[in-house]
């Protein structure tokens, strides 16, 4: 049963109207649900994020608790109806919690419980406060860092492997490709190696995770909540319909959709962030098998038309929204890990390599491309076009290599 109590409207507006001019903030009759979030441990919480989200819709609507321990959701923010909340406080959680909003000003106080199991904590926890918190060298833990590009810490803490089978993962890692994750495990096209004997590095994994021992053995360091202007913020967060999807980026249409590109898998989506609708379009694979999926840097041309890099895939993609049409445009030089797709006013849309020193130049009408090979090595991400006085001159940044290069075609 919620300890949450539920106040009527009456009392809520009075309590409301002390806040408003403690505050020196909103009028009542702006606030759809206000409350103060409290702890046993702590009394008045202050940076305690509280989400609020309508049964049945896939917007969660989030606010922070400030330092007398109040939290307020604009009226503006939270339709009537049904709502779940939920927090983010670390070290704490809130009993399962509901709450009917009416047009009335409703006022519920929340009670948070201090968590007492250690896995319960470990799993709140960010891979910072984690990394800050097990034993190990700089050293190790730098390489600890360098784990968290496909998943979190909490997959390595909680495994049981031993310092030989713990080896074997780490040489199991190296074969994912960056863009992998635990749904999408990409593998680079090599051979699996021979195992190894135990690696310094099995041995120090094997020593921070559960192999040796049901609970962990270092203190749980965590980071203090927000305070102050910190608290002064509204989150929104918008469910997508797949479950493994995995955003890389996003740009804007004049019609305030939301375009992303997938990192592992070969969709793209419009979001509309007025009504949470998501369209998901199915991108066309060039090469299958166990060769990485998905796009990375997204952006949209003058009439709208969203172009992305996708990388593994070798080719440009444009999608015209207009007519739903999907093109794709595969890059002619092998390994060109196409990165970025931009396209400039006169119907041409570059893209730069990650892997061979050359960007291509794409005649959308034609299907054309000419690719320029740039004087050194240079390890190319996003692309800009500038075409604000020459027509089509690509600039682009050096990676690897202390340089801005500046491309103008000469036609
Ligand atoms: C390039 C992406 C990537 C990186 C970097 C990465 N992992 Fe993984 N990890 C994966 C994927 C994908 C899976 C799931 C597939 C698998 O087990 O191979 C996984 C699974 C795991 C598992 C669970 C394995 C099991 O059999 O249950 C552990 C433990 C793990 N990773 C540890 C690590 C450690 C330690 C590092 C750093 C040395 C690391 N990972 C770095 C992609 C990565």
């Amino acid at each position: 049963m919620s300890r949450a109590t539920l106040l009527a409207s009456t009392v809520a507006g009075v309590t409301l109207l002390g806040f408003a001019s403690l505050m020196g903030a909103e009028l009542p009759s702006s606030s759809a649900l206000t409350g103060k979030v409290t702890s046993q441990a702590e009394g008045a919480m202050e940076g305690v994020i509280i989400g609020a989200k309508k049964a049945g819709s896939t917007i969660t609507t989030w606010v922070v608790s400030n330092a007398q321990g109040q939290y307020t959701f604009p009226r503006d923010r939270m339709e009537p109806g049904k709502h779940t909340l939920s927090i983010r406080a670390v070290g704490y959680e809130l009993p399962k919690t509901s709450v009917d909003v009416t047009d009335q000003s409703a006022h519920l106080d929340l009670q948070l419980d201090k968590v007492t199991s250690q896995s319960k904590l470990v799993m709140q926890m960010s891979n910072g406060e984690l990394l800050a918190s097990v034993p190990g060298t700089p050293e190790q833990k730098r390489m600890l860092a360098g784990c968290l590009n496909c998943h979190t810490l909490q997959r390595v803490l909680f495994s049981h492997f031993d310092a030989d089978e713990m080896t074997r993962v780490v040489q199991r890692m190296s074969m994912h490709t960056n863009n992998s994750s635990p749904i999408h495990p990409w593998m680079r096209p090599v051979n699996y190696p021979a195992p190894i004997p135990a690696s310094p590095i099995g041995k120090y994994l094997s020593s921070i995770n559960l192999s040796a021992s049901d609970t962990f053995q270092f203190p749980l360091k965590t980071l203090p909540r927000p305070k102050g202007k910190a608290t002064q913020v509204i989150y929104t967060t918008y469910d997508l319909p797949r479950p493994d999807a995995s955003p890389h980026d996003e740009v804007f249409d004049a019609q305030g959709n939301v375009w992303y590109s997938d990192f592992n898998s070969q969709f793209m989506g419009k979001l509309d962030p007025k009504t949470g609708k998501v369209v998901e379009y199915a991108i066309p694979q060039a090469r299958f098998g166990q060769i990485a999926q998905g796009g990375l840097q997204v952006d949209i041309d003058r009439e709208g038309r969203i172009y992305y890099g996708n990388m593994s895939q070798l080719q440009i993609i444009r999608f015209d929204p207009k007519t739903e049409k999907i093109s794709e445009w595969k890059v002619p030089t092998p390994w060109s890990a196409p990165y970025d797709a931009e396209a400039g006013r006169n119907g041409e849309a570059w893209t730069g390599s990650m892997l061979t020193d050359r960007v291509a130049r794409l005649d959308i009408k034609t299907g054309q491309y000419t690719e320029y090979q740039l004087p050194h090595p240079t390890h190319i991400r996003r692309v800009h076009i500038d075409d604000s006085k020459s027509l089509g001159t690509l600039w682009i940044g050096n990676n690897h290599g202390a340089s801005i290069v500046k491309v103008e075609p000469l036609d």
